[in-house]
């Protein structure tokens, strides 16, 4: 009999790929997913820590389905109840006192072990588990065969940080930088190729620190990667996220304008427009450098769509610090972007810092900025009003009839079209456009 699996992931897009890994996991001892946690014999959340509000937010979610487990144990089912993920990794004790009802608690590194914790928990009832550890053996080696969910998927290729930029609790959560070998990678974009993915984002929290060997052992960074994962048939998009500006070469420019299934968008977080504020953070690089980075991006692939996130109210952030995130923004222009207000992290050096700038005070800097960015995303779609563009169909959208799915520079459209064209590549006309969607009309 197939069991049923619900999980919830939260975070960043290294998190959504764990979970497919688990899912992969999970499948293999008969579990299959479902949407309706009622009907779960197995509950997975995913969690993140990046921010104070993400954290808090799990716990009450968690605690929503307390009744439900103590409903089937008086029904004489079990219901296992897992936290994986970042906030288990940063304070998994004080987690599993939070939430008493929680089976299995694991890290991001240990989840590949699933399975014998299952089997552990089996033997030992009401006995919980817990395992953070960053094991020496990479979880890379001990999982099932990927297999593709829809025509879009999620590659790790590289994990963990070793930047320490001193508002973020990522080095700590997922530890040392580590890059998958070519080869494994190469083997697993083949595999996702094989069952129907065409589109791959190739995640790292600091991918174009990827490093490797070639085929005959010679040294390889991201753009000779990229180059031997575009040889794969039936890939036929690519982007890789997320770059740290100072580590992004004159190589991978150059691999923008010479693959063609590079697509022609780039996530390059700046964080901050002052470099003031920058060196605080540990950031490496200044605002001239991140714009001189930008305008040979532009020169070498005119037509590329550039994102950022930020964060206001750092500590120590003043008026003018702010002025001049927003002086830069007005400056490069960009097509998306994320922002946040700075959230203080418990273990990280800017949490200590003196000077931390008042709630009102960042809630009033974000409206500011966001409201900035909204205008450049909308202007920076209306560009496309008219104009002919490619559209892979990726999914079906809220509304009868209509699909969903993006431009090569990463922009949501919205299509009327028959499900049965879902995964292809078609040509559409953008008939209307605001900041976050586009309406195309198919050609
Ligand atoms: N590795 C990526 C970012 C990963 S976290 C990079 O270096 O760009 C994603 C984003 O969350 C960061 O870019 C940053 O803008 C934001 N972020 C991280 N820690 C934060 C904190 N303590 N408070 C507010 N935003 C934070
Ligand atoms: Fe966090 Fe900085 Fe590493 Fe990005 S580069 S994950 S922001 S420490
Ligand atoms: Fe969150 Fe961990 Fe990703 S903290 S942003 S899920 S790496």
């Amino acid at each position: 009999m197939t069991k049923k699996l619900f999980i919830k992931t939260f975070g960043c897009q290294m998190n959504v790929y764990d979970s497919a890994r688990m899912v992969d996991i999970m499948r293999a001892l008969g579990f299959e997913e479902t949407t309706d946690p009622a009907d779960a014999d197995m509950i997975i959340f995913n969690t993140c820590h990046i921010r104070e509000k993400a954290s808090e937010k799990i716990f009450s979610e968690l605690g929503r389905f307390k009744p439900l487990k103590e409903e089937r144990r008086k029904q004489g089912r079990d219901l296992i109840l897992v936290v994986a993920g970042c906030v288990v990794q940063a304070e998994s004790e004080e987690f599993m006192n939070r939430a008493k009802f929680v089976d299995i608690a694991l890290g991001p590194q240990t989840y590949h072990r699933l399975p014998e914790m299952l089997r552990r928990l089996e033997q030992k009832r009401k006995q919980r588990i817990i395992d953070v550890e960053f094991p020496a053996v990479a979880k890379f080696d001990s999982l099932p065969q990927a297999r593709s969910n829809g025509v879009s998927s999620f590659l790790a290729i590289q994990e963990g940080c070793d930047r320490f930029c001193s508002y973020c609790v990522v080095p700590y959560t997922r530890g040392a930088e580590y890059s998958r070998s070519l080869k494994e990678i190469v083997a697993e974009a083949r595999q996702l190729a094989a069952t129907g993915t065409k589109d791959l984002m190739l995640l790292g929290q600091n991918v174009n620190a990827w490093h490797g060997e070639g085929l005959n052992a010679e040294p390889c960074d991201l753009s000779r990667l990229v180059k031997a994962v575009a040889e794969i048939d039936g890939i036929e998009r690519i982007r890789y996220v997320t770059s740290y500006p100072s580590d992004f070469t004159d190589d991978m420019i150059a691999m923008h304008r010479d693959i063609p299934k590079v697509m022609p968008y780039l996530h390059l977080p700046i964080q901050s427009g002052s470099d003031r504020i920058l060196k605080k953070m540990n950031r490496r690089y200044t605002c001239a450098e991140y714009e001189e980075i930008v305008a040979k991006l532009r020169t070498a692939c005119p037509d590329i769509a550039l994102s950022s996130d930020f964060i206001v109210g750092f500590p120590e952030e003043t008026d003018e610090d702010f002025e001049q995130t927003m002086e830069l923004v007005r400056r490069v222009t960009f097509a998306q972007s994320y922002s946040f207000k700075y959230s203080a992290r418990p273990g990280t050096p800017a949490a200590a810092m003196k000077n931390q700038v008042p709630e009102e005070i960042k809630t009033e800097r974000l409206e500011r900025l966001q409201a900035l960015l909204i205008e450049q995303h909308a202007a920076y779609n209306a560009l496309f009003l008219g104009k002919e563009t490619k559209v892979l169909l990726e999914d079906k959208a809220k509304k009868d009839g209509y699909l969903l799915g993006h431009t090569p520079q990463m922009q949501n459209v919205v299509v009327k079209a028959p499900e049965n064209m879902l995964g292809q590549i078609v040509r559409v006309r953008i008939a209307k456009t605001a900041a976050t969607t586009l309406d195309g009309e198919l050609l």
